[in-house]
């Protein structure tokens, strides 16, 4: 799947291709002058009148041109008022013009729309390659090719501005884009990969792969042995019910500067859910290979780093274990007792993710993080609260929280907060251990799940808590930049806070 996009400073109309896509805002009226004056298109304003065209947001009207114009086809999307466009609103615009072009087997597609006022060429460049690329991902390894309906990808896009000044700009925001999409697209295709194809050692490979010589990225290996020796009962006792044993991965990137910072990500990796002895019902459990999303955007994230020349050491963690019933299965009742010494009642062993976090966030504690995100497909509560689009956060640091939430609304892997409050802990007090794995049914439970986790982290450390079990895996389409399945929510968010970070 290689996709061309390129910038041409010149008029669209003039390009043969199979779409040719107008990006126009509302109110500039449906006159040539909104086409950017392009004579070619003059046949246009009276039939978007026809049609009630008035470019509201996301409003498209396309047709074929039968030889008025080089191109085949010709769409006009509507971008609202451009005092109201966004960066988001730029990714969903393109990604919706990508999808209409692969519904009619488009091959190359040509855009074109005016320089959004007060908005960086280069960021208005990297929202909309963004938007072009996530929203061409497929995922058909699993699916015999039909040779009569052979699956086509569009090879070429050709974005057209009038302004000569912007190219280098937009070069670079193409050029970061690509970037992001390779590292989503990684992290999509962990996600979307059978549970009996994607186990804990899949995983390990996937990191592995990523640590070639020039990438700064090392790794170091915890097979289940060495997890054992380190004291990571906790995850252990998850993984004990499967044939698939547990393994724990650690990778380390290494600016080639002076760091300004240790940061530490940790991501939850169970390979699948079944909900061990507290098995989940059928339904619940079809799309539980989902639940090494977190593990999987770590994995993306880091296939970024290496290109992307941030001053930070910054390390990513996860144990990745499979959640299975057997006769080795750890039993509602076990007490474990996790890597920082604190023991755990494990009532439901459904409650997994938890547990197996707890030994990930001490071992990400002892490195002594500046800033410590952990990201999980952690609790159905989280669903049903927030939906499929938005994901939960959690910390005890006010300036982290707010960073990583600012760096959501512009990346559109959009966050919203919730309060992790101390009364709460009453929760999950167990009777005969230091801390149990449930909370009160139906009660704040992605709250009583952050504070259990909190239990883990380091004095002093701040930290964040993504609950991702909403937008990680889209059992619908609500984004056209986001096809069914794994997202790779969490990629370009940690990127942004990143980049963010490092200019502060
Ligand atoms: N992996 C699930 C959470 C989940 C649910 C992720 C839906 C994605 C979509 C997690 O391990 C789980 O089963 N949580 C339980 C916790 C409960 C037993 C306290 C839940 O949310 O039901
Ligand atoms: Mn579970
Ligand atoms: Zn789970």
């Amino acid at each position: 799947m290689t996709m061309m996009i390129r910038f041409l400073a010149g008029v669209a109309s003039a390009q043969k291709t199979d779409v040719l896509a107008l990006f126009v805002f509302q109110g500039t009226g449906t006159s040539l002058a909104s086409l950017q004056g392009d004579k070619r298109l003059a046949f246009l304003p009276p039939i978007l009148k026809e049609e009630k065209w008035t470019g509201k947001k996301d409003e498209w009207v396309a047709f074929r041109t039968l030889g008025k114009l080089k191109a085949t086809r010709v769409g006009v999307l509507g971008l609202g008022e451009e005092k109201a466009c966004t960066e988001d609103g730029l990714r969903v615009a393109a990604g919706k013009v990508m999808r209409k072009a692969l519904e009619v087997k488009a091959r190359s597609i040509v855009v074109t729309l005016p320089v959004v006022k007060d908005m960086a060429p280069e960021t208005m460049a990297q929202a909309l390659a963004e938007g072009f690329r996530l929203a061409a991902y497929r995922f058909h390894g699993y699916k015999k090719q039909d040779p009569k309906h052979p699956l086509t990808d569009v090879k070429e896009v050709i974005v057209c501005v009038l302004d000569r000044s912007v190219a280098e700009a937009f070069r670079t925001g193409f050029a970061r884009a690509d970037v992001l999409a390779q590292a989503v697209h990684l992290c999509r295709d962990l996600v979307n990969t059978p549970s009996a194809d994607m186990t804990p050692q899949t995983m390990v490979e996937a990191a592995q792969a990523l640590a070639t010589e020039g990438s700064r990225i090392t790794m170091n290996v915890m097979p289940a042995k060495t997890m054992e020796e380190m004291g990571m009962r906790a995850a252990l006792a998850i993984g004990r019910g499967s044939q698939h044993a547990p393994v724990g991965v650690h990778m380390t990137y290494t600016p080639e500067g002076t760091s300004k910072k240790r940061i530490v990500i940790v991501g939850k990796a169970v390979t699948f859910d079944s909900g061990g002895l507290s098995l989940k019902p059928a339904d619940s459990m079809m799309t539980m290979k989902c639940d090494m999303a977190g593990g999987a955007t770590v994995i993306g994230l880091f296939k970024a780093l290496s290109a992307l020349k941030l001053p930070f050491e910054i390390h990513g963690i996860f144990l990745a274990v499979e959640n299975m019933p057997s006769g080795t299965a750890c039993r509602p009742g076990d007490v474990v007792v996790a890597k920082n010494g604190t023991s755990i009642e494990i009532l439901n062993t459904d409650a997994e993710g938890r547990v197996t976090l707890a030994d990930a966030l001490a071992y990400a504690s002892e490195q002594k993080p500046d800033v410590l995100i952990d990201l999980a497909t952690l609790t159905g509560a989280c669903v049903v609260a927030l939906g499929e689009q938005i994901a939960a956060v959690l910390g005890n640091d006010r300036a982290l929280t707010d960073a990583l939430v600012t760096a959501g609304r512009e990346t559109g892997d959009t966050l919203w907060e919730l309060p992790l409050v101390k009364e709460y802990g009453d929760h999950i007090k167990s009777k005969i251990a230091d801390v149990k794995n449930i909370g009160n049914r139906g009660e704040a439970g992605t709250i009583t799940a952050a504070l259990f986790l909190e239990k883990f982290v380091g004095k002093n450390i701040p930290w964040a808590h993504l609950d991702i079990a909403g937008p990680a895996y889209a059992e619908k389409e609500s984004r056209p930049d986001q096809p069914v399945g794994g997202t790779g929510f969490g990629v370009r968010l940690l990127v942004r806070y990143l980049q963010a970070l490092s200019t502060r």
